[in-house]
């Protein structure tokens, strides 16, 4: 590959100095022309987008993929040259075409990477992203199977699941487009960052996003799951795996950017079984991954026995579940396959695919593990459908830590100290003027907004519980103030207070 550090260099002056951010081109666009493009309808962002100035060339070239006409003066404001030689744009036929689509990159609340100066963009813009046009020029409509896929919703996904602590070894398993190193890169500007793809395009954009967001130093290794990095140590590792579990394509073709060809939901089981030998000591595993729902088996038990083989604090959350027919429509679409005279034979070999696998449905969701030295280390699997605090890894580390809390929590902690976790509200449901409510109700007004049924035991407690008093005393005085037998207190509370620990209600200081 050409040296393109100094054209990319280059182009990534004008990037910034144009405002080409998330926040630059939506406040270029305005609601009704983002609200259009959201519905694939390009008119009102081209008539947004008409003036001439280098932020509407650039949204014209990169974000809309419209050519520019390179006699008007719009063409002229950017670097052209600068444009081809990086790879990023041709000149033919009088028109400036983009040959990859540039996008930038943002992630809410990370302070901007090293390279990217202030200039360049509001709150959370961390650089660029290079990825392949969903219809390669020369590629005959067709996508083909190295194409490079940019940050999408499950990028953003991963990127809001990853811990905010400050870590020194970083693995972005799958880099595809860099998105993930990129965000990382901002994130832990201290790191020894290492990014791996199985597609050796893949690693060609991700070595050009790096440069055009400024990020120098990261290490890009190519290889199949763990292999380029057996004998190496991680504190982190994230991954955005090809987890699409579909039928083999003709020749055995496959679209690499999403299916790793391995049978079923193979390669996240891998991940999580595998992962774990290569971090160190309290390092996590944190990816996304679909997992099948076989008839007979229940899903989580499925998932679950993963989490037992990796021996590391785990804590899955299916977000989604598609039906068969819902899950081959999907990615029929996304691989353009949709509308094509082969669709329908394509169709029915995913259902028979699927049939096969006796597969009832497909989950989605986020895998955190955190190796420890527990000798049973906290499992948590389970489904979570409703919109929660984001980002997630905001408070990752303290949901892993309730899990593990609970896990030891028995009737000898009595001297144990609790706190009421931040956020907690307490409901009360009743009759108007009634003097005992119905029912008392503790929410999560934020992280997993979970809302849990409790007695007038745990809600006294919940009122109490602020980290300074252990609870045997707490307990006694509960008891005395609401009449009850101190034993019966004593014996309900250490019956309920492991999973209001582990769901969060309340934690150890
Ligand atoms: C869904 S993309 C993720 C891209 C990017 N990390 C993100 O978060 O958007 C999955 C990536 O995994 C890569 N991949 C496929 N099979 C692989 C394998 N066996 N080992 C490592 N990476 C693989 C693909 O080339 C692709 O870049």
């Amino acid at each position: 590959m050409p040296d393109l550090r100094a054209p990319l260099d280059r182009v990534r002056a004008v990037l910034d100095e144009a405002g080409y951010t998330v926040d630059g081109v939506r406040g270029l666009l305005g609601p009704v022309a983002g609200g259009a493009l959201a519905r694939d309808e390009i008119v009102p962002a081209l008539r947004a987008t008409g003036g001439g100035s280098p932020l509407e060339a650039l949204t014209r070239l990169f974000w809309l993929q419209v050519p520019l006409d390179a006699a008007e003066p719009s063409a002229h404001v950017l670097p052209v040259d600068a444009l081809v030689k990086a790879g990023l744009a041709e000149v033919s036929g009088g028109e400036v075409r983009a040959l990859l689509h540039v996008e930038p990159l943002e992630v809410p609340g990370v302070p901007r990477s090293p390279g990217v100066p202030a200039s360049g963009g509001g709150d959370g813009h961390v650089g660029y992203v290079v990825s392949d046009l969903k219809v390669r020029p020369g590629s005959g409509g067709v996508v083909p199977s190295d194409h490079v896929v940019g940050a999408g919703g499950a990028s953003g996904n991963l990127a809001q699941l990853v811990i905010h602590k400050a870590v020194d070894n970083i693995l972005d398993l799958g880099t595809g487009c860099g998105v993930q190193a990129v965000h990382l890169a901002a994130r832990n500007p201290a790191a020894r960052i290492t990014a791996t793809d199985v597609n050796p395009r893949a690693l060609e954009l991700s070595a050009m996003s790096l440069a055009l967001s400024g990020v120098d130093g990261v290490e890009l290794l190519e290889g199949s799951l763990l292999e380029p990095v057996q004998r190496r140590r991680f504190d982190l590792i994230v991954s955005n795996p090809p987890f699409v579990v579909a039928p083999p394509g003709e020749d055995g073709r496959r679209f690499t950017y999403r299916e790793s060809g391995l049978p079923g939901d193979d390669f996240c089981r891998r991940l999580v079984t595998e992962a774990p030998a290569l971090l160190n000591d309290g390092g996590h595993l944190q990816m996304l991954a679909n997992w099948l729902h076989v008839e007979g088996v229940p899903w989580d038990e499925r998932v679950g026995a993963w989490a037992e083989e990796s021996a590391c604090e785990t804590w899955v959350v299916q977000r989604d579940v598609q039906d068969p027919a819902e899950y081959a429509e999907l990615w029929l679409r996304d691989s353009c396959e949709a509308g094509t005279p082969e669709y329908r034979a394509r169709y029915e070999a995913w259902l028979d695919h699927f049939e096969r696998w006796k597969v009832t449905g497909i989950g989605f969701g986020w895998i955190t593990l955190r190796r420890s030295a527990a000798d049973r280390p906290a499992v948590r699997v389970e489904e979570i459908r409703h919109a929660v605090e984001q980002p997630v890894g905001a408070y990752a580390d303290h949901v892993l830590d309730g899990l593990a809390v609970a896990e030891r929590f028995s009737t000898a902690c009595g001297k144990s100290v609790l706190r009421t976790s931040p956020g907690i509200v307490q409901e009360q449901i009743g009759e108007p003027g009634a003097e005992d409510p119905e029912r008392i109700v503790l929410r999560q007004s934020g992280r997993l907004r979970r809302a849990a049924g409790v007695g007038t035991v745990e809600a006294a407690l919940a009122g109490v519980c602020d980290g300074t008093l252990p609870l045997a005393p707490l307990l006694d005085a509960i008891a005395q103030l609401t009449g009850m037998d101190p034993d019966q207190v004593r014996a309900h509370a250490f019956t309920v207070l492991p999973e209001l620990i582990a769901d969060g209600f309340f934690e150890m200081p």
